[in-house]
């Protein structure tokens, strides 16, 4: 039998990509839900192509145009947060792929866990606000597979592997565009400077994070929860070539690596079929092509935010809930040209200086959420303020 498969963020990066190796494997996925916050032009076409039985709309104005426009078809489309969950927990499907982007995948995400649903997760978001909360809904019922290509590494190198064997556990970066740019030029990034990244092709908000390096930060926080490993244990190393997407290092001196071309569809296709590999005709990794692969430490003089985010996870509760918002916030403003590429870890650092962490209780996100909304707002304060002296 196929399996049901629902996909949130189909129109972006990670869902597209999804699409694509569904698409490769008809005989294997059947796509149930699809789900977006508004570019429904995007979204009608995937539901004239893959005709999914749901389909939930974000924003309620682009819901009610496209039933408007697919008024004809049976198709069930839902709106609002309630419409990701309802899409999330439909009781005949197996797996979600969570592609959204940010904190808004938090709740759909639980509801699936909670659901009794196999989560194939990009959306790393929702490890960095309530981590160690979700990874306690997945051994109850639930399981999180990740998509991140540094976490899929992890999770094929620690396949059949034992807990304690684990000395350490080793995340790559590519080191983004700035990688080799003078601490002095970092004032003059643009937008369209910083959206270039040298390996990837992702979604805007990730790429301004992989230039910040608070993508390989956010990815800390995941890995800790994900693995169950503590801080000391994760290192981050730079390679700009981006074939080899992590490694673990063993108690015996082993180190394992898990390498492959920079293609999303790699992991995706991993955590689509697991335990199971599917076959797939993507360009073979040549080695002798690329010659080199070469390696050197982060810099968190030019690169704060990575330090912002071990901080984050050192202070815990709902301190990374706060690194998270507080970075949405000052990427979105970045982007639109109100803040310098600079002052996204100003605005960073001082809502985090402001924060009263507190503790996270079990099953519960209220705190987490509150503390959300309280990041959002002070940043978007901080951000105002910024302006105002500019002028
Ligand atoms: N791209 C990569 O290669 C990559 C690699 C590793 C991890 N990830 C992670 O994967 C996630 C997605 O990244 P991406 O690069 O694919 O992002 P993206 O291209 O910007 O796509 C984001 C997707 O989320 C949807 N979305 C945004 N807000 C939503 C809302 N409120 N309700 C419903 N849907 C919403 C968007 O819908 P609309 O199109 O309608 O706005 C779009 O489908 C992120 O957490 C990222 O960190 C991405």
């Amino acid at each position: 039998m196929k399996k049901r498969v629902v996909i949130l963020g189909s129109t972006g990066s990670i869902g597209r990509n999804t699409l694509d190796v569904i698409d490769r494997h008809p005989d294997r996925f059947e796509v149930w839900g699809l789900a977006a916050r508004r570019n429904i032009d995007c979204l009608a076409k995937q539901v004239e192509k893959y005709h999914p039985k749901v389909v939930a709309v974000f924003d309620p104005v682009s819901a009610r145009t496209l039933r408007q426009r697919l008024q004809k078809s049976k198709l069930e489309i839902y709106s609002g947060l309630e419409g990701l969950i309802q899409v999330a927990t439909m009781p005949e499907i197996e797996l979600v792929v969570s592609a959204v982007i940010g904190s808004i995948g938090l709740l759909p995400n639980f509801a699936a866990l909670r659901a009794g649903k196999t989560l194939a997760l990009a959306n790393k978001e929702t490890m960095v606000m309530a981590g160690e909360l979700a990874m306690q809904e997945s051994l109850g019922r639930g399981t999180i597979i990740p998509i991140d290509s540094e976490h899929s590494a992890i999770f094929q190198v620690l396949n059949g592997e034992k807990q304690q064997y684990i000395r350490r556990i080793i995340l790559t970066a590519s080191g983004g565009p700035f990688r080799t740019l003078p601490a002095e030029k970092f004032d003059k990034i643009t937008v369209k400077e910083a959206l270039q990244h040298p390996n990837w092709q992702m979604g805007k908000k990730i790429t301004i994070d992989s230039a910040t390096l608070m993508n390989k930060g956010l990815e800390v926080i995941e890995a800790r929860w994900l693995f169950q490993v503590e801080l000391s244990q994760i290192d981050v190393l730079i390679h700009p070539q981006s074939i080899i997407h992590s490694m673990v290092e063993f108690v015996d001196g082993s180190v394992l690596a898990q390498m492959g071309i920079p293609d999303m569809r790699l992991p995706i296709a991993y955590a689509l079929n697991y335990p199971e590999r599917l076959e797939n005709s993507l360009t073979p990794l040549d080695l002798t092509r690329i010659g080199s692969l070469t390696f050197e430490p982060p810099d968190t003089q030019r690169f704060p935010c990575l330090r912002y985010a071990v901080e984050a996870l050192k202070i815990g509760g709902t301190m990374p809930a706060v690194l998270n918002a507080a970075n949405e916030v000052a990427v979105e403003a970045f982007l639109q040209e109100q803040i310098r590429f600079t002052q996204i870890a100003e605005v960073i650092a001082e809502t985090m200086a402001q924060h009263h962490p507190t503790p996270l209780k079990t099953g519960d996100l209220h705190d987490i959420l509150a503390a959300d909304t309280w990041a959002r707002r002070t940043a978007q304060k901080l951000i105002q303020s910024l302006q105002q002296r500019r002028f």
